[in-house]
């Protein structure tokens, strides 16, 4: 067995790899000055079983095709098996048509990746448990919740209520929920009018609570500022957020670091940020 990574996130391989007392597979990838890419395995994979370590994180499509290609080297230099642990896959949000003539990506990129020659995926808390049944391929679909439970177990929080942001993560929540013994609250999308933004309507009471936000993906941050904001109308404390992938795009750092309704971030490493130094963030590593 040997294990490469792409570029999207060396850290994490690494840290698989020192996990398994093994070294890191030596593949270059580079670009050409036009902006493509090539790979080359430093060494040779002829009937190894090998595992390529990408994340879809941003720029997810110039991953995508890093991926592809690596996946397509390894194929021609005869690798025997070709898994892909893709720590966050990206295009996971577009797993159904929610309106008339639009793609369902994700399925796109299943196809695409299995076309290519994975033969196994593993993956960490895709948006919709659907997209596992999109591959004619075995995958495993991890979760991050039983290392955010350890941790959010270790941090004794008094007077605890966990919140799902919407329907979507309300099973996430309730296990978590479930495991610390504390109540439950869920945000759901009330009436709308034309040209205004939908009113998130409050199930539960938090006054006097901190709420332990859980949802599986941090983008642009907008879903968890707006339920922080609902939250801390309704009487709660400042929250804690968990999520299993920080894509934190545009300003998202920025936001939730200035924001004083929220106590702590806590993520994993699915998607590699320097954030060492920020106090309000906790990395979580899915290494093991
Ligand atoms: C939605 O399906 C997801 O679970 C997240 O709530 C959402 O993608 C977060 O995105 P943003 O941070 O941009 O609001």
């Amino acid at each position: 067995m040997k294990i490469f990574s792409g570029t999207s996130n060396r850290p994490l391989a690494e840290a698989i790899c020192s996990y398994l007392n093994m070294e890191l597979g030596q593949v270059e990838i580079s670009r050409f000055k036009s902006g493509e890419i090539y790979v080359r395995y430093q060494e040779s994979i002829r009937n190894h079983d090998i595992f390529i370590v990408h994340s879809l994180s941003h720029p997810v499509n110039e991953n995508l095709v890093e991926l592809m290609v690596m996946i397509d080297a390894a194929k021609r230099a005869s690798a025997k098996t070709i898994h892909l642990m893709i720590p966050y896959f990206g295009y996971a949000r577009q797993a159904r048509k929610k309106a008339p003539r639009q793609p369902i990506s994700a399925k796109l990129f299943a196809d695409v990746l299995t076309k290519v020659g994975a033969q196994r995926i593993i993956t960490v808390d895709l948006n919709s448990d659907a997209i596992e049944g999109f591959f004619h391929i075995p995958v495993d679909h991890l979760t991050a919740l039983d290392l955010m439970i350890h941790h959010i177990e270790n941090l004794a929080i008094p007077n605890p209520i966990v919140v799902s942001p919407d329907a979507g993560r309300a099973k996430m929540a309730e296990r978590l929920a479930n495991r610390l013994n504390a109540p439950f609250a869920m945000l759901i999308k009330g009436q709308s009018h034309p040209h205004e933004a939908k009113k998130l309507q409050l199930v539960g009471d938090v006054e006097g609570l901190t709420p332990i936000i859980v949802d599986d993906i941090i983008d642009t941050g907008a879903t968890v500022l707006n339920v922080v904001n609902e939250l801390h109308q309704n009487g709660a404390l400042p929250s804690y957020l968990c999520a299993s992938h920080g894509l934190f795009s545009d300003d998202c750092i920025n936001q939730l670091s200035d924001n004083p309704y929220i106590r702590q971030v806590i993520v994993t490493d699915t998607i590699h940020h320097q954030l060492e130094d920020n106090p309000k963030f906790t990395i979580l590593s899915m290494a093991e």
